[in-house]
This record gives structure tokens, sequence and C-alpha cells, in this order.
């Protein structure tokens, strides 16, 4: 493992140590893989443009989100079916993530409870910071029940993911006739109704006024995740919701759609500075989360990396992913002239391909 410096390295140690089935789920996106490639290859076309002569401490990396404190503006994305990728599943995720003070947001199709994740990573840290992501569900009693674990479990956001109001299309899926887990390995978030993934509905009934309901039921800040139009960012803003995530579920869902780091601007320009904005999709260096910062996120996320990272090495996989992505950011800061990740300017970035 230790000669994996970069995380498309451990992407290459996932593949030779994961059943084939399982890696494309992993790598996989919808149709084409359009917007899966797009994704990484938008991060091709900005250049960054140094400052210099500076004269400034090493940066500091921890950032506030949301009220939570991260030792670093890069956070884990909510993935399905950890266990796939190892035997510990999110066990390891979350221990490796409390560890290095990252925020994760644990997936409803995880393959360990949010209670467990959550005992777990208070093992290693005091005040771990996990977030639930939700599939809001036609029927309330199932979703709020859910809530209230999460609640219960000590999770500080709920993450509602909003891009899928159906299921994309994956075709290496059907090529390999993947469509549910292997005996042994159940969605634990969902024992109540069997643990099967087969369990969960993706509805397009699911509208803003599930949302008003949400924010009835609960006080927890709502996160949505997948927002690529400022019109929704605006709406979300008025409707009083905390947060939103720019993505396209890493091009899982809907083929096409543009890469989200591209969105970012547009939809800060709308709802900037007053709505903390995240972004994921593609970010695989310490460079690619400093062009978000300058295109007006607050943190970027990973989703893949850390399963690559799980995969090749269980926790330690995990934990040193998260290192090399910090050792960048904390080295691309500086060659940037930046103090910390509140100060990179938005001039930092021009559209330039390489
Ligand atoms: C995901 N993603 C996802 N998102 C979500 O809201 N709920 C989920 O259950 C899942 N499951 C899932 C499984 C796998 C295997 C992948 C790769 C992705 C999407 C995820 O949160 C995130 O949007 C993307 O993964 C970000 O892109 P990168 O970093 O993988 O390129």
């Amino acid at each position: 493992m230790e000669a994996n410096v970069n995380v498309r390295d451990f992407e290459a140690a996932a593949k030779a140590v994961l059943d084939p089935v399982h890696f494309d789920y992993f790598a996989s996106g919808a149709q084409d893989e359009l917007t899966v490639r797009a994704n990484e290859a938008a991060f091709r076309r900005l250049a960054l443009v140094p400052r210099i002569l500076r004269g400034h401490k090493p940066p500091r990396l921890g950032r506030t989100v949301l009220g939570s404190q991260a030792s670093m503006p890069i956070m884990i994305a909510p993935t399905a079916f950890h266990r796939l990728a190892h035997p510990d599943g999110e066990r390891a995720s979350v221990r490796a993530a409390a560890e290095a003070g990252v925020i994760m947001i644990a997936a409803m199709l995880a393959t360990v409870a949010i209670e467990d994740m959550a005992d777990e990573a208070r093992k290693v840290a005091e005040e771990p910071v996990l977030w639930f992501q939700l599939y809001l569900q036609p029927d309330l009693g199932f979703t709020e029940a859910i809530v209230r674990r999460a609640e219960a479990a000590g999770c500080t956001a709920l993450v509602v993911t909003v891009d899928s109001p159906a299921l994309g299309r994956n075709e290496r899926g059907d090529r390999n006739d993947f469509h549910d887990l292997p005996p042994g390995i159940r969605c634990e978030n969902l024992r109540e109704s069997g643990g099967s993934v087969r369990g969960v509905v993706l509805s397009p009934e699911i509208s803003w006024r599930h949302l008003d309901w949400l924010r009835g039921i609960t006080r927890l800040p709502i996160v949505l995740k997948g927002v690529l139009h400022p019109a929704d960012a605006e709406l979300a803003q008025r409707r009083g919701i905390d947060a939103i995530i720019v993505s396209n579920h890493g091009g899982r869902q809907l083929d096409g759609t543009p890469p989200a780091v591209d969105r970012l601007r547009v939809i800060a320009d709308v709802v900037g500075g007053e709505l903390p904005l995240l972004v994921d999709g593609g970010i695989r260096r310490g460079t690619d989360v400093v062009k978000t910062l300058a295109l007006g996120a607050t943190a970027a996320a990973i989703g893949r990396p850390v399963l690559w990272g799980l995969a090749a090495g269980g926790e330690d996989g995990v934990a040193r992913v998260l290192d090399l992505l910090r050792i960048e950011l904390l080295n691309a800061l500086t060659l940037c002239g930046c103090d910390s990740v509140e100060s990179v300017p938005r001039d930092l970035v021009i559209q330039g391909a390489m």
C-alpha cells in the first residue's frame, strides 16, 4: 500500500483486489458514462494562477461546515455498500474519517447500521462528525423512523439526495447481472424491512412538499444533495434548506449532466455567501479541491477515492487516501500563495485546458 502515492494508484490497487463485478459497481456510472468521465475531465480545463511572495505561514486547513469543525474542507460523500469493498465496510471508513477529523456522510444504503458507525467513530475521536444521507421515501412513517435513528445516533445533519426520482440505468451492472447484495451483506439501516436494497423506493412523486414535511419533523440542518440548476438552489434557499451539495451523483444517475464543478460559479452567484455550497464528483487531487474553493465551495466531497482506499487497505487504506489528499491540499495552497482555505480568491482559477 505504501507504493500508492496518489488516489489513482489506489484505484489501480482496488481494481487488482476486487471482484470485477464489484469493481464495476463502484467505478461505473449511468449509460455511456459521459458524466463520469466529464467530472474528472472538467478539472483539466481549470487552471490555477498562483500569487507570489506572499510571506505567509503554512496554510491553515481547518474549516467549519454547518457548525461542525472539520480538519480540512474535504468530506466523505455517501456511498452505498462499503462491505463489498472490504469486510470491515463502513466501520473502517468511519474510523478513518473520525481519526482524521473529516466529516463523513453515512449512506442510508450502508452495510453497517448507523448506530454501529457512530459507536465506532466515538472509539477514535471525542466529537466525530457524522451526517446521514436519506432517500425520502413515499412511506413517511418509514422515513421518519430512519430520521429518528440518525438523530439518536448523534448525526448532526441530514443529507437528502434529490437527484434520484428513479434509479439511473447502469449498463455495466446489467451486463454483470449485479442487482442485489451477496448473502451475508445487507443494508443494515433497512433491517426492519428485511435489509434488501430492493426495499428502497425512488419515486418521481417526491417533491418540495416532502422537504417541508421533513423540515417540520426534525431540527437537524437539512442539506440537499444533487442540485445542478441555480433556480433549484434559489428554491432551496427560500424553503429554509441549510446547505447544498452541487452534484451529479458521480455520473450514476442522469448521464449527460454537466460536471458538478462547472455548475459551482453559477450557483454561487445566486445563493453564494448565504448558503454553504458543497460539491462532489471527480475530485482526485488537492489541486481539484483548491479549484472548488476558488469557485465558491465551502468544502468538497469524495466518493470513489474512499472506496478505492477501503478496498486496497481497509481502515489504513482510507486513512492513507485522506492523508494524501490533505498533503496535496496543503502543498497546493502553499504553492498558490494562500494562507488558509478561507482565503482562496476567485481569481485563482481561470479556464485553460491542459
Ligand atoms: C454513490 N453515490 C451515492 N449518493 C447518495 O446520495 N447515496 C448513495 O447511496 C450513493 N451511493 C453511491 C455508490 C457508489 C458506488 C458511488 C461511486 C457513488 C454518489 C456519491 O455520494 C457522490 O455523489 C459521488 O460518488 C461523487 O463522485 P466521485 O467522487 O465518486 O467521483
